[in-house]
């Protein structure tokens, strides 16, 4: 039995769905079921269901209003992922905990190492990172994760935002010089699937193949969605945010191929795939 938390979320939703389509007895949670912030309930619940593996995948995941709300966003991403962590170690459970690529320092231009230089830039960057010295604190059997630039079906993300704004505005003014990879959690699902039902314990960076910048990935979009709006490329100087982004997201997957696991397909591919699963939903 697998435990995922975050079902809800973007992510979550497709884990849930992959461990199905594999006939993989697990239980999707949200905070309605269990707020992982409390402490005793995520010991109580997760002493009795005994899974073998828990998918972590409930965070908060508010980038800008981190800046404003420290103390939740530290209560669910530090002290919240040590609880499941602490209850995974009191029944010897897996654990694999998500992470993201704003826990690195964002300089140069190639790709980050998973033992890269560790400089987040954001209360969410720092918090996701503690969460994962609570991992490693607690734990022996943990998979850290780290992935980036996440989309899904399930839940609000930058492509379903350029759909929106691309149908009400002739341009916009999209980021150029920020670079990373998307993610498509229908991609990423089978390898954290295959990491419960393993013991290659460790950190990986997981995101789909190729590199762009937000307003490459804009453009694509648009052009893909058949939209004519104009992306003009900005730097990110000229979007001020509440939280800092890294300019370099790059993230190497070196630890994915040196340990058997398969490589998520081109990001171009995820989106041709995310867009056709959109346009089905809405037929
Ligand atoms: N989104 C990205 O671009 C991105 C990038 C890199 C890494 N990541 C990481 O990837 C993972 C999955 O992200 P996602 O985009 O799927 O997140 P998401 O869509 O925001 O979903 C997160 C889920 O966590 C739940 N949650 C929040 N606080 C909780 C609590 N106290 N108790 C129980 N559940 C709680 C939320 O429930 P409510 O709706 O009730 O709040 C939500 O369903 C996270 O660890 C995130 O940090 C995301």
């Amino acid at each position: 039995m697998i435990l995922i938390t975050g079902v809800n979320g973007q992510l979550g939703f497709d884990v849930v769905k992959e461990l199905n389509r594999r006939n993989i007895e697990c239980l999707g949670i949200d905070r309605a079921e269990l707020d992982i912030t409390d402490g005793n309930a995520v010991r109580n619940y997760i002493s009795e269901l005994k899974p073998e593996c828990v998918i972590h995948c409930a965070a908060y995941t508010a980038v800008d209003k981190a800046e404003d709300e420290e103390e939740i966003c530290t209560k669910v991403n530090v002290y919240g992922t040590e609880n499941i962590a602490r209850a995974c170690k009191e029944i010897d459970a897996k654990m694999i905990y998500i992470s993201t690529d704003y826990v690195f320092d964002g300089k140069g231009d190639t790709p980050f190492e998973v033992d890269g230089n560790i400089e987040p830039h954001s209360v969410y960057g720092k918090t996701k990172y503690e969460g994962e010295l609570k991992v490693k604190e607690v734990l022996n059997k943990y998979f850290i994760v780290r992935i980036s630039w996440v989309f899904g079906v399930n839940g609000n993300n930058f492509i379903k935002t350029m759909l929106r704004l691309g149908k009400e505005k002739e341009s916009l003014n999209v980021v150029c010089d920020q670079i990373g990879s998307p993610t498509y959690t229908f991609d990423l699902a089978p390898i954290l699937c295959d990491m419960a039902v393993s013991e290659k314990y460790g950190v990986y960076h997981a995101t789909n193949e190729g590199f762009c910048s937000w307003a490459e990935f804009a453009t694509e979009i648009m052009k893909k969605a058949n939209l004519d709006c104009k992306i003009n490329p900005i730097p990110a100087i000229e979007y001020p945010a509440q939280a800092e982004r890294p300019f370099n997201s790059r993230l190497s997957k070196k630890s994915i191929t040196d340990n058997g696991f398969v490589l998520l397909p081109s990001w171009k591919n995820a989106l041709d795939r995310f867009l056709e699963e959109l346009f089905r939903n809405c037929r």
